[in-house]
C-alpha cells in the first residue's frame, strides 16, 4: 500500500542520483535503433524506459515491474514529458507472458538482480526477444567497489545486500545466461561516483528517505557515522561499480 505522504517524485530522483551515472554505459552498449522494440526489465520509475523510447522514436519501449505504484508514477512522468511510444506493464518478468519474439532489445538498470530462479527468468526474456535480439543490463559489481551497500550494512543488520549480490559474480552471470539460452555473453566492469549530499547528515537523510523502507529511528545516527568517512569538500562521494552485461539470442 502506498503511503499518502511518501514523495514518489523525490524517490524517483534518488534512483537517478544512485544509478543515472551508468546510463551512458548501458545505452552505448544497447545501441537502440530508431525502429527498435525495447523491453526494460524491472524498470521502476521508468527513466531508462523513457530514454529508450526517445531513441526508438519509430518503435516503442515497454517497461515491466512488479511494483505498480512505481509504474503509476512512471506513466505520469511519460505523460508530462509527452512521450507517446512508451507503456508500463505490471508483472513479474520471470513468468510474464511476453509476446514471443516481440522485442529487438531488452535492457535493465539493476532490475534483474532479484529473480528467485534467474535461469528461468532469463529464459523467459530470451523467448521475448527475436532471433538476433540482444540483452544489455547493469548489475551490482563486487562489494569492495560499492560503498553504498556497505554504508547501509553498517547501519542495519537486516538488509538485502546478499540478494543484491546474487548476480555480482561474472562466472555466475555467464553460467546463468548461457543456461537460459543466450550467446556471446560479454561482461565488463563500469564505474561511477554517487554524490549523496553535502555532508554525512544529508547522506543519511537521503538513504532514510529512499524507497519508503521504513527505517528505525536508531538507523539515522549509524548512517551518519558510516557516511562520515566519505565526506569531501564536494559532498559525500561514494564509489559505485557495476557489471555491464550483454548477450544475444542466436539468429
Ligand atoms: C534497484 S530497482 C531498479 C529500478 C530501475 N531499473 C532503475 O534503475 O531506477 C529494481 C526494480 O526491479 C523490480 N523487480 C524486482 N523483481 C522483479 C521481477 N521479478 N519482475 C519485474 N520487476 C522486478 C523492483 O520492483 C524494482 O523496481
Amino acid at each position: 500500500m502506498d503511503s499518502p505522504t511518501f514523495d514518489r517524485v523525490a524517490d524517483a530522483d534518488r534512483y537517478e542520483v544512485i544509478s543515472g551515472g551508468f546510463d551512458s554505459h548501458l545505452f552505448a552498449r544497447a545501441a537502440i535503433g530508431s525502429e527498435d522494440r525495447v523491453l526494460d526489465i524491472g524498470c521502476g520509475y521508468g527513466a531508462t524506459t523513457r530514454l529508450a523510447a526517445r531513441q526508438a522514436s519509430q518503435g516503442h519501449a515497454v517497461g515491466i515491474d512488479i511494483a505498480e505504484p512505481l509504474l503509476a508514477q512512471a506513466r505520469a512522468f511519460a505523460a508530462a514529458e509527452g512521450i507517446r511510444n512508451v507503456t508500463y506493464q505490471t508483472g513479474d518478468a520471470q513468468i510474464h507472458p511476453f509476446p514471443e519474439a516481440g522485442f529487438d532489445v531488452a535492457i535493465s538498470r539493476f532490475g534483474v538482480m532479484f529473480f528467485a530462479d534467474p535461469v528461468a527468468a532469463f529464459a523467459n526474456v530470451a523467448a521475448a526477444l527475436q532471433p538476433g535480439g540482444r540483452l544489455v543490463f547493469t548489475t551490482l559489481g563486487p562489494p569492495e567497489g560499492n560503498d553504498l551497500p556497505r554504508i547501509i550494512a553498517a547501519a542495519v543488520t537486516e538488509q538485502p545486500v546478499a540478494v543484491l549480490q546474487s548476480l555480482a559474480d561474472p562466472e555466475r552471470i555467464d553460467e546463468v545466461l548461457t543456461k537460459a539460452g543466450f550467446h556471446d555473453v560479454t561482461i565488463d566492469p563500469v564505474e561511477t561516483s554517487i554524490n549523496l549530499g553535502t555532508d554525512a547528515a544529508a547522506a543519511a537523510e537521503f538513504i532514510v528517505g529512499w524507497g519508503g523502507a521504513g527505517w528505525p529511528d536508531t538507523a539515522r545516527d549509524a548512517l551518519v557515522a558510516a557516511a562520515r568517512p566519505f565526506e569531501t569538500p564536494g559532498g559525500v562521494l561514494l564509489r559505485s561499480t557495476a557489471w555491464l552485461v550483454s548477450a544475444t539470442v542466436h539468429p
